[in-house]
């Protein structure tokens, strides 16, 4: 992650396409707010809203379920050696607390977790799987570190969710570095450049088969791994934290020769992906991998961060050049949040907007980055030092805990980004949404499993917007078009969600 990169532009989109829509839709409409000023936190709205006849407004939010774009794989949080931690000093309370609010059926219903392979920046200290120089046949290869307290979270958070529902947790796992004696110039971080930053040649074939001894030793401890990103953001060569580069043809040629083969041949079920950066530069990364076939083959998709802003057009570009290949947002976090009791509003509208666009653009999921930070956005053993004593700091996290006095934070984008977790089960399809005559609106809007429609609407003014939610159904067998629609005030700063069938 790279909590110094936050410069995003908070661009306000009219999104998506045209309007309309089949099949009908009438009586109770749930509905489920969160607003700025109100007590509203997720919180289901009474009395339900219905459909009535058409009216005329000039705000409109239209949905046309005819039009279906992606399926959607999951939502998660990172299981981060610091989150891992901060939860194993939590009293028996909140760990519970925590497991319900992410993983249980009343909480977020989180079903996806990001791993990293390794310390990161956002581990208590550093540490790998195979400290042994030189040891080419990973003889010394051992996850013992992970554990003491990063198996035992997943074990429960997947608990927590098979209590409800019998889909797996799904892991993603990143390296961040190789060990260093794999890597040219023999440090865990990149002090010099991008170029010293990489493998050596001769540990190509051995860091490949560190995949395989990790997948391996996680399914001997019952964690299964759903996928590996080749590597943590390739292109930021991070000075004070472990990190290794490769560019888009290294990237390719690794898979190709070395990456690809040693995972089909042991693991053909795991998901490769692709980059693991910023949107900004995703096109390049697509084009240049996946127009080899052979390397193409080997991966499934391709994973995105957020640092570098909306960059909504370049998914939509990425997508448009490989259809097949999923595209999935693995890492976003927000600067420390310096007063935790007191948690930005504007955190949560910024966490909607990305995943409002991302969806829009043909992304598949969102994990968000920690799952779990003490009050002071740490513990983090590098980057910059904003705390006091040895251990630095520098993140928010969905909840802040505070060790002393056992206080759990939730930041207000945990509310938010409920909004469409919790409503938005695997195996939905995004469906054609539009927002009309508002600026201050934006919208998505799925078709989930079970034939629910889910439709989230974000007002981000600071005024209260009137308008229509119209589901242009045909009905009948003459195929007569009935236009049904909500009357509903969103209220400033908020976010619903609406669901009907
Ligand atoms: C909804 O989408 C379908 C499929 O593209 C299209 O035929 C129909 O005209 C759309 N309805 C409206 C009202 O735009
Ligand atoms: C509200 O609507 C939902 C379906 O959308 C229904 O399950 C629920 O019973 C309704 N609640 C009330 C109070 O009518
Ligand atoms: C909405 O306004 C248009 C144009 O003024 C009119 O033709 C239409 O009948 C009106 N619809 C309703 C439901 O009032
Ligand atoms: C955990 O800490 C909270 C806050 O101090 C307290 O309310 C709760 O009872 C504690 N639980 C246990 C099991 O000690
Ligand atoms: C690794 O295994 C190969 C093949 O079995 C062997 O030739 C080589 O000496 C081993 N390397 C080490 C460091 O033991
Ligand atoms: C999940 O459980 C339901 C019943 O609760 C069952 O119908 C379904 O087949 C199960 N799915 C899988 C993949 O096991
Ligand atoms: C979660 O638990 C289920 C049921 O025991 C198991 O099949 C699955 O592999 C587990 N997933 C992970 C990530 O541990």
């Amino acid at each position: 992650m790279a909590s110094s990169l936050l410069c995003f532009v908070f661009v306000l989109h009219l999104f998506c396409c045209p309007a309309s829509s089949a099949s009908s839709s009438t009586g109770d409409v749930k509905w489920i707010r969160t607003a700025k000023d109100t007590s509203d936190r997720l919180t289901v709205q009474t009395p339900n809203l219905t459909f009535s006849s058409d009216f005329n407004f000039t705000v409109g939010v239209t949905i046309n379920r005819s039009l279906m774009y992606q399926t959607i794989v999951g939502f998660g949080g990172a299981f981060t050696d610091s989150a891992s931690y901060v939860f194993s000093k939590l009293n028996s309370t909140h760990q519970a607390a925590i497991l319900n609010m992410y993983f249980s059926e009343d909480g977020l219903r989180y079903n996806m977790g990001r791993l990293p392979i390794g310390s990161c920046d956002f581990s208590y200290n550093h540490y790998t799987y195979d400290e042994v120089r030189d040891d080419e046949n990973l003889t010394h290869f051992t996850i013992e570190h992970d554990k003491g307290y990063i198996i035992p979270f997943i074990r429960e958070a997947n608990a927590t969710l098979n209590k409800w529902s019998n889909d797996s947790l799904y892991i993603l796992a990143s390296p961040w570095s190789p060990p260093a004696w794999m890597k040219v110039l023999d440090l865990p971080y990149c002090p010099l450049s991008c170029l010293e930053c990489r493998l050596k040649d001769k540990y190509k074939k051995t860091w490949a088969e560190y995949f395989v001894k990790f997948i391996e030793a996680y399914g001997g401890e019952g964690v299964r791994v759903w996928g590996v990103t080749v590597q943590n953001e390739p292109g930021a060569c991070p000075v004070e934290y472990e990190g290794m580069h490769f560019d888009p043809e290294t990237q390719r040629d690794f898979i190709k020769e070395y990456l690809g083969p040693s995972l089909r041949s042991s693991h053909p079920d795991v998901k490769l992906l692709i980059y693991d950066h910023n949107k900004n530069h995703v096109v390049k990364w697509v084009e240049t991998i996946f127009s080899d076939p052979e390397a193409s083959s080997y991966a499934w998709g391709t994973a995105v961060h957020w640092y570098s802003g909306d960059d909504f057009e370049n998914l939509q570009s990425a997508h448009s050049l490989q259809p097949g290949k999923p595209i999935l947002a693995t890492e976003a976090t927000v600067a420390r949040e310096k007063n935790p009791e007191n948690p930005k509003w504007e955190h949560g509208e910024h966490y909607a907007h990305d995943m409002i666009g991302d969806f829009n653009n043909w992304v598949v999921g969102f994990i968000d980055w920690n799952l779990l930070l003490d009050r002071y956005g740490g513990p983090n053993h590098a980057g910059p030092q904003e705390c006091e004593g040895l251990i630095k700091c520098g993140s928010a996290a969905m909840i802040l805990a505070d060790l002393e006095t056992q206080v759990l934070y939730p930041q207000v984008f945990y509310y938010y980004v409920g909004h469409i977790s919790k409503y938005v089960p695997r195996g939905s399809v995004r469906i054609n949404s539009r927002v009309t005559g508002s600026s201050s609106l934006e919208c998505v809007a799925f078709l989930t499993p079970e034939k629910s429609i889910v439709v989230i609407v974000m007002n981000t003014g600071d005024e209260s917007v009137e308008f229509k939610l119209a589901d242009v159904a045909t009905a009948g067998a003459a195929g007569e078009q009935s236009v049904q629609a909500l009357k509903v005030q969103a209220l400033p700063h908020s976010i619903q969600t609406f669901l009907y069938t």
